[in-house]
């Protein structure tokens, strides 16, 4: 491919339905931005299958790129922030979902929207963390910031062996908590172990029918990454004084929940951005996971695949059938 043109993954709009190409676009056509980025990864996430689906919730217009996180390599910089030839990681902003995104050789975007990655950590590395790592860290912080301490009790994770889920796992067990992770996956009891799970509970165990306002208590804390009734489940099941963070929906947006958990057992539910998230505490965030709370398994959590193979692994995301990260290497 010449310096001025690119391959991309193309989601158009034709006749109703939404179809993803790889397709060659020009650098010229790339929104304006300080720092033109030759994407080494991308990550896939759950917002970026939304995206690649048609989700107007996520993005508003179409033909798009979508690709909410990239790795990559500044080849032009303008102003004094960035030098060319450093590496940066680029996520959350605009960035894939209304701002031409990371499943493309290239990005362009603001200065302000790149970090460069944490010095104990590859690019690679990095971008395995990315957002599901992140966001994870945010919600274990809440958790904390409510008292939550290793010895308290068993913080469980659901959504356990998808993006946030298995970060979260990991960065759990790696600042020393004893962790219950919930999959659908039966077959995925090994690696769940390998992140650092101490008990394991199929969907079922964890999506109650009963319909009784209160469970046994269980967690001294919930890192929820699929909200719907598994979410009230967690709720209903956690321990006097818990807390539970949620970011995600993946169950479903609804939550159908009594007060009895908050005035009965004084549980406490956190919300979870990670994308507006102050810039202080982003800034302290990662200096944890480059740290105290870094992943000792991101090996294991990464899925590494090529462009060409993004259009099935996002309807397999879809679907929830992928294990932990899908990492788009584009070298
Ligand atoms: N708030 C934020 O800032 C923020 C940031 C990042 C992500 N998120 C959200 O977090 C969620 C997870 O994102 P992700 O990138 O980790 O996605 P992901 O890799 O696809 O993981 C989702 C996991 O949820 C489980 N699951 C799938 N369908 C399910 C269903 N119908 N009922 C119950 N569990 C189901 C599956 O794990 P098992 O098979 O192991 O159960 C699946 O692997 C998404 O809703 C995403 O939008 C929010």
């Amino acid at each position: 491919m010449g310096p001025d043109r690119f391959e991309a993954l193309v989601v158009r709009e034709e006749n109703g339905a939404f179809v993803r190409r790889i397709e060659t676009r020009r650098i010229d056509d790339l929104p304006e931005g300080d720092l033109l980025i030759k994407v080494r990864y991308a990550a896939l996430n759950y917002k970026d299958a939304l995206s690649a689906a048609g989700h107007k919730g996520v993005t508003r217009r179409y033909p798009h790129t979508p690709g909410i996180e990239a790795g990559g390599v500044i080849v032009a910089s303008r102003g004094d922030a960035f030098k060319v030839g450093e590496e940066v990681i680029v996520a959350g902003f605009d960035l894939g979902m209304n701002v031409s995104g990371a499943f493309a050789e290239y990005i362009r975007v603001p200065a302000g929207w790149a970090l460069r990655p944490p010095a104990t950590m590859t690019l690679r590395e990095g971008v395995i963390c990315g957002v599901a790592g992140f966001t994870a860290a945010l919600s274990l912080y809440k958790l904390e910031s409510a008292g939550l301490e290793p010895g308290g009790g068993c913080v469980l994770v659901t959504g356990a062996t998808g993006g946030v889920g298995s970060l979260a796992i990991s960065i759990l067990a790696r600042a020393g908590y004893e962790v219950a992770a919930v999959t659908g996956k039966a077959d995925r009891g090994d690696y769940l172990r390998q992140l650092g799970a101490a008990r394991i509970l199929g969907r079922a165990e964890a999506d109650d029918a009963s319909g009784r306002a209160l469970l046994q208590p269980q967690w001294a804390g919930v890192i929820d990454s699929v909200g719907g009734n598994i979410l009230a489940t967690a709720l209903k099941s956690t321990q006097y004084g818990g807390s539970v963070a949620a970011c995600g929906l993946v169950q479903s947006a609804d939550l159908h929940t009594t007060v009895y958990p908050f005035i009965l057992r004084a549980v406490t539910l956190f919300g979870i951005d990670s994308v507006h998230c102050p810039e202080d505490l982003r800034r302290l965030l990662w200096t944890r996971l480059a740290d105290a709370w870094r992943p000792a398994t991101l090996e294991a959590i990464a899925v590494e695949c090529r462009l060409d193979a993004l259009d099935e692994k996002i309807d397999l995301m879809l679907e929830g059938r992928l294990t932990g990260r899908t990492i788009v290497v584009l070298d």
